[in-house]
């Protein structure tokens, strides 16, 4: 304690030296003093936090710049054979350093449906094209039963690497993938879309929901020119091999389709 602190220092040293009553004339009330507010200084954390938002926020950088870079590119693909080697040779994405293959949507350049999954697998991996797996031969299957030539139609996925061990892929990762997708749909100008599974619909329908609620209605997708595209979601088949159950409600979605086929070819 020194001479030279005014009133107001003395008392706010006594309340931290755990004082709480004055017995003088001068009740607490009419010195105003400013409440002392203990602050622990978290040194380390910190710096621990500042370094997390600086690798954050260096990652959120680094992924808008794939993304960008991804866009630009994208425009320069006059056709799906050019989208496809720029894909290949693409490096902004780290699911290619894990991935064997790269796996470019295959099918018909002039398809009328293209069908939209979420990554390829194991065996898409190996093989180095989309939907040959399991989930891929009750596809088949089911598109056999629709009456639909799985060659007339173009098959694709939101990613074109497999995520390791089949993981769900991160918002980044379909961020930076999705203008080759985009350029696809806009290259092949299909008349509809079959979205597979929640993390496809959410994607490229940018919205924010799950499949239950998103299935059974025809949705829109608006393509890179402004072209309007219906769009049908459903459920993923690798769901369906999962839950059997819901295969009849696939079924109705791929009826769906269908009558709305006939019904545009009739107009
Ligand atoms: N699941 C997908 O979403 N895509 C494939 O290509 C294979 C399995």
């Amino acid at each position: 304690m020194t001479e030279e602190m005014d009133p107001k220092q003395i008392l706010e040293w006594y309340m931290l030296a755990g004082v709480e009553e004055t017995a003088g004339d001068e009740p607490f009330a009419k010195i105003e003093v400013t409440p002392v507010v203990h602050v622990a200084t978290p040194v380390r954390k910190t710096v621990e936090v500042s370094e997390a938002r600086q690798a954050t926020t260096a990652l959120s950088q680094a992924t808008q710049n794939a993304c960008q870079n991804a866009r630009e590119q994208c425009k320069n693909a006059k056709s799906l054979s050019e989208l496809k080697s720029l894909v290949e040779s693409f490096d902004g994405c780290a699911l290619k350093l894990t991935a064997t293959n790269t796996v470019f949507g295959d099918g018909a350049e002039n398809a009328r449906i293209v069908f939209i999954g979420e990554a390829p697998g194991a065996d898409e991996d190996r093989i180095g094209k989309p939907f040959v797996g399991r989930s891929g031969q009750l596809l088949d299957k089911i598109l056999s039963a629709a009456g639909l030539e799985r060659s007339s139609c173009f098959i694709t996925n939101i990613l074109p690497w497999r995520p390791p061990g089949n993981r769900t892929p991160t918002d980044g990762e379909i961020a930076v993938c999705l203008p080759f997708l985009k350029r696809q749909i806009a290259l092949i100008k299909p008349d509809y879309l079959f979205i597979m599974g929640a993390s496809a619909a959410n994607a490229i329908l940018d919205v924010q929901d799950s499949i239950s609620r998103l299935r059974g209605h025809w949705l829109e997708y608006t393509d890179e020119d402004g072209r309007k595209i219906p769009a049908l979601a459903s459920f993923h088949p690798a769901y369906l091999l999962r839950n059997p159950g819901q295969k009849a409600k696939s079924w109705v979605d791929f009826l769906r389709l269908k009558q709305k086929m006939s019904e545009d070819e009739n107009k």
